[in-house]
Order: C-alpha cells, then structure tokens, then sequence
C-alpha cells in the first residue's frame, strides 16, 4: 500500500515533468483557436461526465458516479479552470482488473504563447482509484501537481458543435469534448478544503464500476495512473 501509494506520487511528479523541450515561437493563432472561445464547460463521449457539483464533493472528498467514463473540462473568462475524469484502465491479459479512475481539480489556467495550456491547482483536488485485484481495493488520494497540456483547438462536428481537442504534457490527445454550454458549470472557484502539504485523505468506500462493452474502444489512449 505505501509502496503503491509513493510510485503513484512519483508517476504524478514525473508526468508534470516535460523532457527535453525547448523554446518555440509563439503561436500563429488559427481558426482552431478562434472559431469560438474557450470558456465554458466541455463533456467528451455521451456527456455522462460533467465538472461542477453533480459530479465532486471535496468537502467530503467524495464522487458522484457517473453512468459512464469520459471527461469534462470547464474554463471561466478569468482565468479558473476545473478538471472532471473518469476513466477505466482496460488491461488486456485480465479483463476483470480493469483500475477506475475518478479525478477531481481546479485552478487557474493561462493560455501560453507557444500554444500550450498551463494549469496550477489550489491543492484540493483528489482521485479515487479503484483496483479489483489489490488487496486494498479503492483508495484516495490528493491530486495536485502543475498541469500542461501541449496545445489545444476547437473545430466544429457537424451534428456536435464546437469540439475542444486537448493534448496532454505527452502530446497524447484527451478525448474530444463537446461544448455543453458557455456558461462554465464548476464548484466555486477557490479552495474548498482545508490541505496541508503531504495530507493524506482516508481510504473511501469502494465504488461501483460499471463496464461498458465500448469502454476498452473509447478509452483506448494510454491512460497510466498519474
Ligand atoms: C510551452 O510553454 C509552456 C509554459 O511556459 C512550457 O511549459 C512548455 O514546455 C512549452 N512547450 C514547448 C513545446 O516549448
Ligand atoms: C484568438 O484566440 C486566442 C486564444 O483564445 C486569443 O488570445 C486571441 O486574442 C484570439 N484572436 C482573435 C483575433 O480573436
Ligand atoms: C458528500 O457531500 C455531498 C455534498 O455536500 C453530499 O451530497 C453527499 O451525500 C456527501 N457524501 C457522503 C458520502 O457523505
Ligand atoms: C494486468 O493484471 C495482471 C493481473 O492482476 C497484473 O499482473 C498486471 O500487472 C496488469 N497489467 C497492467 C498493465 O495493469
Ligand atoms: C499544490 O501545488 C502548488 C504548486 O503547483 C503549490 O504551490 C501548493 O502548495 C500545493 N498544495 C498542496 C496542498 O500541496
């Protein structure tokens, strides 16, 4: 369990990490950055993951399950910005040990210049991670580390409207998410828990995955724990 519990926080320090980069020219904005703006709230899939109350409840550190995986971003005109996911971990060699992943942050954003998205927490966001075949099965703990995301646009789907494309600090695409409005639907913007540095919240109550016969298909990025 601890030793679970320090590789999880060392995949979370490294994953901040960017190797290797160097500087760039600003970006060139293109119609994918201003075909409209970015505020608002984003819901990848059938929209079952959406930010704001109906999905976190970081008083009590705990989740409101959504009926399906997915991810949900919401971004204010001044500057806030929360993260909503729920994902599964297929693992091909055995299917039962699927891990579920649900993750909870906000903070503030900054678009930046050379086209990435920069993202620091206020330190009150948590995950819940769930594994089947562990002996301790669901666990959570806090979730805070500056976050990147390489670069980012927004097209327009025929039947779905704008779609916000985000890369993760690897370049690996997020699942596209949809505009579900432009009024961002988030908890408030500020700190909503007393955190101390190295606290540890307490185990949870294990929760309820339900699989979903396309949640392999749609979760088919390469996920890891971070
Ligand atoms: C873009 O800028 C961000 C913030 O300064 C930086 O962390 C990132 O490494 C830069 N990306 C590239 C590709 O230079
Ligand atoms: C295009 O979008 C970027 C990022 O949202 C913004 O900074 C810039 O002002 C926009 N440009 C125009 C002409 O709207
Ligand atoms: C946690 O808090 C939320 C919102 O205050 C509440 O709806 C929910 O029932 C609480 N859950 C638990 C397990 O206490
Ligand atoms: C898949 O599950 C097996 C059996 O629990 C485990 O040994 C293996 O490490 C898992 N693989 C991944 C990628 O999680
Ligand atoms: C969260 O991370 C930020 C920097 O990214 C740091 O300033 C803050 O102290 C951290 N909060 C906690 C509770 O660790």
């Amino acid at each position: 369990m601890k030793g679970l519990l320090t590789l999880l926080s060392f995949i979370a320090a490294f994953s901040s990490v960017v190797l290797g980069q160097t500087d760039s020219e600003p970006i060139q904005y293109t119609p994918t950055h201003n075909i409209t703006t970015i505020v608002g709230t984003w819901s990848s899939g059938s929209q079952a993951v959406v930010t704001g109350p109906g999905f976190a409840s970081p008083n009590n550190l705990s989740f409101f399950l959504p009926e399906n995986t997915g991810v949900s971003y919401s971004f204010t005109d001044d500057g806030f910005y929360e993260v909503a996911q729920f994902r599964l971990n297929g693992n091909g060699s055995a299917p039962n040990c699927a891990t579920a992943v649900l993750l909870w942050a906000h903070g503030q954003y900054t678009l930046q210049p050379n086209g990435s998205i920069t993202g620091v927490l206020f330190g009150d966001g948590y995950q819940q991670i769930q594994d089947p075949c562990t002996a301790v099965s669901s666990f959570v703990q806090a979730y805070n580390t500056t976050e990147l995301y390489q670069s980012w646009g927004i097209s327009q789907d025929p039947t779905l409207g704008y779609t916000l494309q985000l890369y993760q600090y690897n370049g690996e695409p997020l699942p596209p998410q949809y505009q579900i409005t432009t009024s961002p639907i988030m908890l408030p913007t500020q700190p909503l828990r007393n955190v101390t540095p190295a606290s540890t919240p307490a185990p949870a109550d294990n929760i309820v995955i339900r699989k979903r016969s396309d949640a392999s298909t749609r979760w088919g990025w390469n996920l890891g724990l971070w």
